[in-house]
């Protein structure tokens, strides 16, 4: 749950990725674009609908909702790190999107229950809280009755090579491998990869019709080295476990990644593999949360 510093939000791991996160939008649209679509279509976001944005992050696909529902829509757009979300009011202001709302919040304790919203979605944010119940039961006690959910996660380490090799890769030069780490940890990048885990969460929260899908994201850019460059500003899990070595220390880590990722590399530039998980869900009725 969200701590407060002086009746503020304490400092968040995800406030010193922010800015890197907000610069790679270009590369993250071109990555998340397809499934994205997949995803508001999944939550039935059309013109006029009232929608929740949990985890926004900079606001890349708040700004897509924005678009969808059109100015007699509205989106809050919530997130854990204050930061980021400064981010996602600004690109909002640029876009003269003037249905966007901002709230800084912990997904697991929105305080939005009886809020009526006819969706609510959430990309790529689900899996880092440790506690994804509690954030699903405040996601459906926000939604009205017949009310849709959706959300992107990562799939597994087997389909996701790229996180596998660089998230070993940061523990190694981390000194952190004394414990083989479980893939599947709370609140980690695949906390929510293992196959039916997050359909059943679902139904306990309370949703009905529940569905999943695999859907293929390869990252494509011209180098690993370009990879590297986004991870290495945006990639907050990665940034914390190499933040505890010397800067030295840490661009070998970098390079010990990006030399090994060059496994990638086609006749038509890089393409990282990478697999998420779209789920999406009907609240029957509204719960307070
Ligand atoms: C990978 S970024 C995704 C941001 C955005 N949805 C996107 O796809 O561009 C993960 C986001 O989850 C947010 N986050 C992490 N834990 C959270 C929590 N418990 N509640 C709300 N947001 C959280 C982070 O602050 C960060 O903005």
């Amino acid at each position: 749950m969200m701590a407060l510093v002086e009746g503020r939000p304490a400092h968040h791991p995800w406030d010193d990725a922010a800015a890197g996160w907000n610069d790679h939008t270009k590369i993250i649209r071109e990555w998340l674009h397809e499934a994205t679509q997949m995803m508001l279509d999944a939550a039935h976001v059309k013109p006029g609908s009232r929608v929740l944005d949990i985890a926004a992050g900079a606001g890349d696909q708040t700004l897509d909702i924005a678009r969808r529902v059109g100015e007699n829509g509205y989106v809050l757009a919530t997130d854990i790190s204050a930061r980021i979300l400064e981010l996602a009011q600004h690109n909002a202001q640029a876009e003269g999107l003037s249905q966007i709302e901002t709230r800084v919040a912990d997904a697991q304790s929105l305080g939005l229950g009886g809020a009526n919203f006819d969706a609510a979605v959430c990309r790529l944010g689900l899996m880092f809280c440790d506690q994804p119940l509690a954030a699903l039961r405040c996601a459906r006690a926000a939604l009205k009755t017949g009310g849709r959910f959706s959300a992107l996660v990562f799939s597994g380490p087997h389909n996701n090579p790229c996180l596998t090799i660089t998230l070993r890769t940061a523990r190694e030069h981390a000194g952190l491998t004394s414990d083989s780490p479980n893939p599947f940890a709370s609140g980690t990048l695949m906390s929510l990869a293992k196959p039916g885990l997050l359909a059943q969460l679902l139904n306990v929260a309370g949703f009905s019709d529940v569905h999943g899908q695999a859907v293929a994201a390869p990252f494509r850019l011209p180098t690993s080295r370009h990879y590297i460059d986004f991870l290495r500003s945006a990639a907050s899990p990665l940034i914390e476990i190499l933040s505890r070595l010397p800067a030295p220390a840490q661009r070998d880590a970098w390079d010990d990644m990006e030399a090994q990722l060059n496994a990638f590399t086609t006749s038509d530039g890089w393409v990282g593999p990478n697999e998420l998980l779209l789920c999406s869900a009907t609240a029957p009725q509204t719960l307070p949360d």
